[in-house]
């Protein structure tokens, strides 16, 4: 057995499209109110994906900029995985398109499907390839382009998810050149939640069909209220559990999928620890699924919010029900 290996995050990078859609433009789609929206989950704005660009338009830059602030070039890597519901096309995989554009002719790709948990599982799983010896420099990107599903009658869902992608590139903690350490997380699930949260049309469930398209299958559905109970509970018992690992003190950040404002505070109540740990920039990109934790996560390097020594918790949740926390200590 080889010896394991401490893992490092090398790299950040995020991008986000340009356009900007505001709680005020939605008034003119649906009945909502830019009231209503912020009261409710503390969204002002987020941005939508121009005609043309595509999840790997996005996830590329998004790793760029990873590759460029980890000093790596695309050659040097082993394998690249894409976290997305939004991919492409339903196959192949968006990783393998993202490789071939970023000239990685070197590394192996797969997706990851965990919608809102996408990033944080699919960073476990590339941390551990690094840590198994097996890879050197894993690039994990979370990726979305929610609006491409998005029903924009439906003023339950519309007015909460954004487009964007994120992305950390790991490697050996000794090549990680004094960023964060990689420590580990967690995965669970509770299944049988598919009318929950989904986008039902288009699998082997509700094929592509005249119906599908009619009853807006291809879309996606939620029950809000379900979500907002759920997502309270297991980011708070999350946060409880590393609380109990390695105390309150040793916290420096908390940057959780930016799923609803009003979450992130009730859940920060029941574990009875302050807002000011929180990272959150959900007013400006609402909820992007995957690319939410990478996405804060770079802003909040960039924001000196990562201190040295200290832990940097990401927990997510969301369809599935698949929910998990990443680990890093900075
Ligand atoms: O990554 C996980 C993804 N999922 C989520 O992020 C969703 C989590 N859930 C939530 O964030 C909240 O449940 C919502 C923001 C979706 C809804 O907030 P709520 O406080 O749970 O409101 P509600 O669903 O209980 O709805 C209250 C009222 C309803 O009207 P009536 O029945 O009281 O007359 C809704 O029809 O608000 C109405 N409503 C809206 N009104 C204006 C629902 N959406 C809107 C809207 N604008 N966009």
């Amino acid at each position: 057995m080889t010896e394991l290996v401490p893992v490092g995050v090398a790299g950040l990078g995020r991008c986000v499209p340009d356009k900007v859609l505001t709680n005020f433009d939605l008034e003119k789609m649906v009945d909502t109110s830019d009231e209503w929206i912020v009261q409710r989950t503390g969204i002002r704005e987020r941005r939508i994906a121009g005609e043309g660009t595509v999840t790997s338009t996005l996830a590329i830059q998004a790793a760029r900029q990873a590759l460029e602030h980890a000093g790596v070039d695309p050659l040097d890597l082993d394998l690249v995985v894409c976290a997305t519901v939004t991919g492409d096309q339903p196959f192949p995989a968006t990783a393998c398109r993202i490789g071939f554009d970023l000239g990685a002719k070197n590394a192996g790709g797969f997706d990851v499907a965990a919608a809102c948990s996408g990033f944080v599982i699919a960073s476990q799983v590339g941390a551990n390839m690094v840590r198994s010896g097996q890879f050197r420099r894993v690039l994990v990107v979370g990726a979305e382009i929610l609006s491409r599903i998005l029903d924009y009658t439906d003023r339950n869902t519309c007015v909460l998810f954004g487009d964007g992608a994120g992305a950390a590139l790991y490697t050996s903690l000794a090549d990680a050149k004094g960023q964060g350490e990689f420590l580990g997380g967690s995965m669970s699930m509770e299944g049988g939640a598919e009318d929950v949260l989904a986008n039902p049309g288009g699998g082997s469930r509700f094929p592509a069909s005249l119906e599908t398209i009619e009853k807006r299958l291809h879309f996606m559905k939620m029950g809000g209220t379900k979500v907002f109970r759920f997502a309270v509970r297991v980011f708070a018992d999350l946060v409880r559990r590393v609380v109990e690992q390695y105390g309150r003190e040793q916290i420096g950040v908390i940057i959780p999928h930016q799923v609803n404002q009003r979450i992130i505070e009730a859940a920060m109540e029941q574990v009875g620890l302050p807002m000011d740990l929180v990272f959150s920039n959900i007013d400006r990109y609402g909820n992007t699924s995957a690319a939410s934790v990478p996405i804060a996560l770079r802003e909040a390097y960039d924001a000196g919010r990562l201190q040295k020594g200290k832990l940097v918790v990401m927990p997510a949740f969301g369809a599935g029900m698949a929910w998990g926390h990443l680990l890093l200590r900075w």
